[in-house]
């Protein structure tokens, strides 16, 4: 199959950018997968409402058959087309975040095929906001089902060049929006439980989300255990739903992958334990805040061979910029990747995470 890749920039929006858009929607809706940008990853499309092509999502991606999708909307009127027993909670975040990224875990509608939420009972809903991904959802006027347009296990893309990376042939359209602007995926927000539960931590954090819905937002392993979840040895048991896609080995690179931590402790000596002579010898790419860069710069740490991308503005820009640090290393043959950590609050949750899901990767044990 041949992949075509549209660049869809909004600027200069004329009759041709519009009749791509009706042709690349028509062949949406009637099942084909189409690549295309949010705020936070790009995302592989599919009609929400067809069986066939929600399937389709699985065998291209290498996705494991028991992770479910996320069914995108544009418009609140879809919403109950495809949930149902909706929370007024769910419609307060709606005001608030929408559209934006955030993702919520409802009761799923019979209708929606029970594939796109590998046969659970509820149904993960988000209205993205970037304008291609809202004009394409408009235009073909069906939910779409996405997940990030990677290969299963590969970092999510980021930029159009990722998604070709790993959907060349296997996809006819690509449309290419340029960079997404947050760079990890949507905070993933079960609503269906007895408490509200982040399931995937992401640039909305618990305290925004708390505050919206007037009552404590956890992470999976900060929610105290209640009486009825206790076993009868008074055990808790640990049954809190995750995201089931969260098991998986995810965000990896071919690189081992370092992280250096947020006092500086121990940096030398991460960077020296790779310095002894392996086979192939070691190639090292650093992603690190521009502070760290001209002090390991300073220090003479960073070799004239290294490689390094450093950004700037915290947790929220060092988010921006991971999955593409990763790929571009990988295509470099980087062999060591260390990574700058971040504080664990606010956006800093969604990189920690990320990030320390690429590290647990155990293909290459340290010399
Ligand atoms: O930002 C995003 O959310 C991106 C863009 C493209 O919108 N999409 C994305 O989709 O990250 P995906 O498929 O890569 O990740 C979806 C996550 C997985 O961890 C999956 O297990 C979880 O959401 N999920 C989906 N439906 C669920 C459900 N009914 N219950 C619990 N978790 C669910
Ligand atoms: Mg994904």
């Amino acid at each position: 199959m041949k992949t075509e890749v549209l660049q869809f920039d909004l600027q200069g929006w004329d009759a041709r950018r519009q009749h791509q858009l009706e042709r690349v929607a028509g062949a949406l809706k009637e099942g084909q997968l189409v690549a295309f940008p949010t705020e936070t990853v790009y995302g592989l499309g599919a009609n929400a409402n067809l069986d066939a092509s929600v399937q389709s999502i699985y065998t291209v991606k290498g996705r494991p058959q028991d992770n479910p999708l996320i069914v995108h909307l544009s418009d609140l009127d879809q919403l109950e087309t495809v949930a149902m027993d909706i929370p007024t909670l769910a419609y307060d975040l709606y005001e608030h975040f929408a559209p934006g990224p955030l993702t919520l875990i409802l009761k799923r509608r019979p209708e929606i095929p029970s594939r796109v939420s590998a046969g659970l009972e509820t149904v993960a809903v988000r209205f993205p906001a970037h304008p291609i991904a809202r004009l394409l959802i408009q235009e073909a006027h069906i939910p779409v089902v996405a997940p990030s347009a990677n290969l299963s296990g590969k970092p999510s893309p980021t930029r159009a060049w990722h998604v070709l990376e790993d959907m060349n042939g296997r996809i006819p359209f690509i449309l290419d929006g340029g960079p997404c602007k947050i760079g990890v995926e949507s905070t993933v927000l079960d609503t269906t439980g007895e408490d509200l539960v982040v399931l995937r931590p992401g640039a909305l954090s618990p305290d925004q989300l708390s505050k919206v819905c007037q009552k404590p937002v956890y992470l999976p392993d900060s929610r105290p255990k209640t009486c009825s979840e206790k076993n009868e040895s008074g055990d808790a048991r640990i049954e809190v739903p995750r995201a089931p896609g969260m098991k998986y080995r995810h965000y990896a690179p071919q690189a081992r992958v370092i992280i250096l931590p947020t006092n500086r402790e121990g940096w030398n000596e991460l960077i020296e334990s790779t310095e002894a002579g392996g086979e192939p010898p070691a190639k090292r790419g650093y992603y690190i805040s521009q502070e760290a860069g001209v002090s390991l710069t300073s220090e003479g740490r960073i070799r004239e061979e290294d490689q390094v991308i450093a950004y700037c503005d915290g947790a929220v820009g060092a988010s921006e910029g991971l999955f593409d640090a990763f790929r571009q290393f990988d295509d470099q043959g980087i062999t060591f990747i260390f990574v700058e950590a971040q504080p664990e609050t606010g956006a800093g949750l969604a990189f920690m995470n990320r990030l320390t899901k690429a590290a647990a990767n155990e293909k290459k044990p340290l010399a």
